[in-house]
């Protein structure tokens, strides 16, 4: 019967042929009407999230420039998340609900879309794992701070509009070697600085419900509202590749405290090995809650990304 229906949608459709892990693309969606992502839904989750480290908020009036993990200490909400979330036309905030697959209902959503997508990943990017969701919404113009994420990035815009400034996950003139060594020990932030001449470097989509873009780990992006509310959810995972390079960026960072300066990334074959050998080594004799990594993904092949 299936052959005789119509082509069946894709949930996210892209240039899967011209698709590469470590190259920014833009892609289309059908998740905007979906129930989950509906207000009350949200508030639903919001409510759930209360009393966990599954939430995160601050104020709209941070900017492209505010550290992205000082602005809900710097600017704090004026209200709850969940109070946020009921009229976030009108809160003058920026919420997070992170993690969502700790959530069932939620772990259901995410799993349905990796899983729709992850034989057309798996033919360039394999051993996919540590999957997660995080779901944002914003008041208008609100800024989401310069940054850069631990995992491949799929954003899906889902209500209203904003633009998404994003750079190649290779541009070191606006995020430095020295700065994803330092974020990928210990998701340290202070070396990614926001400067306003980087705009002009970046690769600038204006998102409106059922558009999206893919980015590379640490593409350092930038997230500015429009005149209207935003809802974007966000499915994130890692490959063999990305625990690859973490782990060459850990030992990295490790020489870089010792006083000895790396080769740039990426352009010295014999260096990346050692590296990556003698992090695997170091990791595996740390183990859990050890210096380092920061992250329980390169201890830890799960399925699921840790809450943290
Ligand atoms: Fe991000």
């Amino acid at each position: 019967m299936a052959a005789m229906n119509a082509k069946a949608v894709s949930v996210i459709d892209m240039d899967w042929d011209a698709f590469d892990p470590w190259r920014i693309q833009p892609l289309t969606h059908t998740l905007t009407e979906h129930p989950l992502l509906q207000s009350d839904q949200l508030v639903a989750l919001g409510k759930r999230c209360r009393g966990t480290s599954r939430w995160y908020s601050f104020s709209s009036n941070v900017s492209a420039g505010t550290n992205f993990d000082d602005a809900a200490s710097l600017f704090p909400s004026g209200q709850s998340a969940v109070d946020s979330l009921r009229d976030i036309a009108n809160a003058n905030a920026w919420v997070l609900l992170r993690h969502i697959q700790a959530d069932p209902l939620y772990q259901e959503l995410v799993d349905f879309v990796i899983n729709s997508i992850r034989s057309q990943i798996e033919r360039k990017d394999p051993g996919l794992y540590y999957r997660a969701g995080w779901i944002f919404s914003a008041s208008p113009r609100t800024a989401t701070p310069f940054h850069i994420d631990r995992s491949h990035v799929v954003l899906l815009q889902v209500r209203g509009t904003k633009t998404i400034y994003v750079w190649d996950p290779d541009d070191t003139v606006v995020v430095s070697d020295r700065a994803r060594d330092c974020f990928h020990m210990r998701h340290d932030l202070s070396r990614t600085v926001w400067h306003e001449e980087f705009r002009d470097r970046a690769h600038a989509f204006v998102l409106k419900p059922g558009t999206g873009v893919y980015m590379p780990l640490t593409s350092p992006h930038m997230v500015e509202t429009s005149n209207e509310a935003s809802t974007t959810i966000s499915f994130t995972y890692n490959t063999d590749a990305t625990r690859r390079i973490a782990k060459i960026h850990v030992m990295r960072e490790m020489l870089n405290r010792m006083g000895i300066t790396p080769p740039a990334f990426g352009r010295n074959n014999i260096f990346d090995h050692a590296a990556l050998a003698a992090a695997s080594a170091i990791i595996v004799c740390r183990g859990p809650g050890g210096h380092p990594p920061a992250c329980p993904s390169l201890l830890h092949k799960s399925a699921y990304a840790v809450a943290d």
